[in-house]
């Protein structure tokens, strides 16, 4: 039985490459790798033209097949529809939602295009696994063309109530679309109620717990939260405290003995790195006996700046750092470096390690690996803590953190303030227990399960495309 992975992002490793530590691709490659696969989705390249031919690369047992997207197609597929219209819908961003007929239709032709290219390298017993928000409607376009092999879907992002789904024009038919899958996977079991409440209430889908019949189609809807390869993060962190040439070095003599605390996300309104800047702000404010010894570090490589939200959020983080270090530091202290690059996982994990608290406060997340990492990254002896948003999929599972709202500007200034004064003991417990937790569930454990769920499917039911 060969696996067939599909997401819109495919990197093709280099011939010499190792495996680079941890990480979603690396764990897929890796599943891949055990019974010989496939992957298929977009090259990340741009090319004109009226045929875009796939091209494929051989890498051990795996093929990598890649196919170019045009500029129009990038417009309204990529940056369009999934990152203006989804994106934000998925989290409950209303306001910010984008909606044109143009990038829908866009959207739904390249899902078709992707369909008749991935049919013409399929096999009888392939499992299909697609990934992410990109490609909702790719199962039922592979079964209106006759594809009857089993196709698990796996959405990494939040699933909104349809009261906000809904607010979607075509929402019920793109919904529709989730009942070509025999099995979806969802971060949480918020999400998963989400969905299926929306299946019942848009195409009048009948549950019963985590199956849901839509016509004559079954489909398991089922929380798989993911993990992260723990084990490889925490020798990461514990080898940047060795070596001599990481930047966590450097963050010594740099920060001297002032504490740190850390932040890293895309950089996306979504993870609330604007409301942060503003909270340590705050805390600064309500507590000065600590201005001049502690500063924060935001990493925050730019993403999607094409996108005009996403360029707007790179102006307001610059404006509001620049304005409280301006009202707050001093001539050899400033409070907040907000650094907009991509740092190696090496180099992460050196910083996470080095700070007295990780800050992970997206206003809403389908997970958030930060937070998992964060906690990999600790010496056991003498951990930091985590502060947690409650809208990460993440506090669901990770409630020993110091779970804040993120709305609340003094609620998580106040949770930096109790972070850095925690005593050693409370640190280890929760540390132990988190710990315990992300280790239990990590990107191993999320992969097997998933695929064991989606290969024990029961398989008696017609395959037909929705209405
Ligand atoms: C999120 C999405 C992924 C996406 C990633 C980076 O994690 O769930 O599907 O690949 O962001 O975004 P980008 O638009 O650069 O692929």
């Amino acid at each position: 039985m060969r696996l067939v992975i599909v997401s819109n992002r495919v990197t093709v490793p280099e011939r010499s490459e190792k495996a680079a530590a941890g990480g979603l691709a690396v764990a897929l490659r890796e599943a891949l790798e055990k019974q010989g696969g496939l992957w298929f989705g977009w090259s990340g390249a741009i090319s004109e033209g009226t045929s875009h031919p796939v091209r494929t690369i051989q890498r051990g047992k795996v093929t990598y097949a890649v196919t170019d997207l045009s500029e129009a197609e990038r417009q309204s597929y990529y940056l369009g529809f999934s990152n203006r219209a989804l994106w934000p819908l998925m989290h409950y961003r209303l306001g910010l939602t984008e909606f044109s007929r143009t990038d829908y239709t866009g959207y739904l032709a390249v899902n078709r295009r992707f369909a008749k290219a991935l049919i013409a390298l399929l096999e009888p017993d392939d499992v299909i696994w697609i990934h992410d928000y990109h490609l909702i409607p790719l199962a039922a376009e592979l079964r209106r063309r006759g594809v009857t092999n089993r196709i698990g879907y796996f959405h990494h992002i939040p699933w909104p109530p349809s009261e906000v789904f809904g607010a979607l024009p075509f929402s019920s038919t793109l919904i529709s679309t989730i009942a070509s899958y025999d099995l979806v996977g969802m971060q949480t079991v918020v999400d998963v109620r989400n969905l299926i409440s929306g299946l019942e209430a848009m195409c009048g889908a009948k549950s019963d717990g985590r199956k849901v019949r839509v016509g004559r189609r079954e489909t398991v809807i089922q929380a798989f939260p993911i993990g992260i390869d723990v084990e490889a993060f925490r020798k990461l962190a514990a080898a940047s405290v060795r070596s001599a040439t990481t930047p966590l070095k450097t963050a010594k003599e740099s920060l001297g003995a002032r504490k740190l605390v850390v932040g890293v996300d895309r950089l996306d309104y979504s993870k609330g790195i604007v409301q942060r800047l503003e909270a340590f702000g705050q805390f600064l404010r309500s507590h000065p006996e600590h201005r001049g010894s502690v500063s924060m570090l935001q990493i925050a490589p730019p993403s999607r700046s094409d996108v005009p939200e996403y360029a707007e959020l790179d102006r307001q983080s610059d404006e509001t750092a620049g304005r409280l270090n301006a009202a707050l530091g001093e001539f050899d202290w400033t409070p907040i470096r907000v650094v907009k690059k991509a740092y190696s996982r090496n180099a992460l994990a050196g910083f996470y390690r080095r700070a007295q608290v990780g800050l992970v406060t997206p206003m809403r997340d389908g997970m958030n690996l930060v937070a998992k990492e964060y906690i990999a990254a600790q010496d056991p002896l003498d951990p930091g803590v985590l502060v947690l948003s409650r809208f990460a999929g993440a506090a669901q599972q990770m409630g020993e953190a110091l779970i804040v709202n993120p709305y609340d500007t003094h609620g998580v200034a106040e949770a930096i303030r109790t972070a850095l004064a925690m005593p050693k003991s409370e640190r280890i417990r929760r540390f132990e227990a988190l710990y315990a937790t992300i280790d239990a569930t990590d990107i191993d454990w999320w992969t097997k399960r998933y695929l064991d769920a989606l290969s024990g499917i029961d398989m008696g039911l017609p395959d037909v495309a929705p209405p």
